[in-house]
């Protein structure tokens, strides 16, 4: 049996992750229960989302002395040259509403509505310090107001390609099977199963920055 703790406060994540993580041999643990206090956070100082992420991981790992997986996600917004990118959790002061509102007044008479969602899994490995990462990515449309109440974040504005309903209002399993953040975790879970052989080769891993 695998032991990862997840190196995030964000409950949404967390269990997205659990849900999406689930192997017969990999126990996934919150940071609270591998030791690491509550308010324990990490300031976001990377440029991208590989530096961020790896920023994380590392710091959980050193007091948990475990693997960890970390996520760094963002929305990147075509008519916005990718913003809010990497800055997407702390785009504008305020809660996730008040960022949703923010961005539709940013594209007010705009027509390009097109944006993608980005997660990269930084997995750390503190006994030989390395890291893994691993990227999911999910195109889609901004609408032109918020609409469902499930998932967080820009969620009730995200409209994925193929979909005329937001994530918020597909609600959860439905995300979990197409997110971004799905199709990083399953990069990991190849990943996982592989390593538990005792094989590293062809797995799906990362390691350029963007
Ligand atoms: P971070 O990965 O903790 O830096 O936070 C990324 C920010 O991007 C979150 O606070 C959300 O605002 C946004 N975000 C990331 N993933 C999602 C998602 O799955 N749905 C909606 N918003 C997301």
């Amino acid at each position: 049996m695998t032991e990862l703790v997840l190196a995030t406060n964000n409950a949404n994540k967390l269990r997205e992750i659990q849900a999406q993580l689930a192997l017969p041999s990999v126990r996934v643990l919150s940071p609270r229960e591998a030791g690491v206090p509550a308010n324990f956070d990490v300031e976001e100082t990377g440029e991208t989302f590989t530096e961020n992420a790896l920023l994380k991981a590392k710091a959980f790992a050193a007091i948990a002395h475990a693997p960890v997986v970390a996520d760094d996600s963002g929305l990147m917004v075509h008519a916005l040259n990718g913003e809010p990118g990497v800055h997407s959790k702390r785009w504008i002061p305020g809660s996730d509403h008040e960022r949703n509102m923010h961005l539709l007044e940013k594209l007010k008479d705009q027509s390009d509505r097109e944006a993608e969602f980005i997660t990269v899994l930084a997995l750390y490995l503190p006994d030989t310090d390395t890291a893994h990462f691993f990227e999911g990515r999910v195109s889609g449309k901004i609408g032109a107001e918020e609409r469902g109440n499930a998932g967080f974040g820009y969620d009730p504005l995200f409209i994925p390609d193929g979909y005329t309903q937001t994530f918020a209002e597909l609600g959860e399993e439905v995300k979990n099977t197409l997110s971004h953040r799905a199709r990083a975790v399953q990069k990991l879970k190849v990943f996982l199963e592989a390593w538990q052989e005792g094989s590293d080769a062809d797995v799906s891993t990362i390691s350029r920055s963007y």
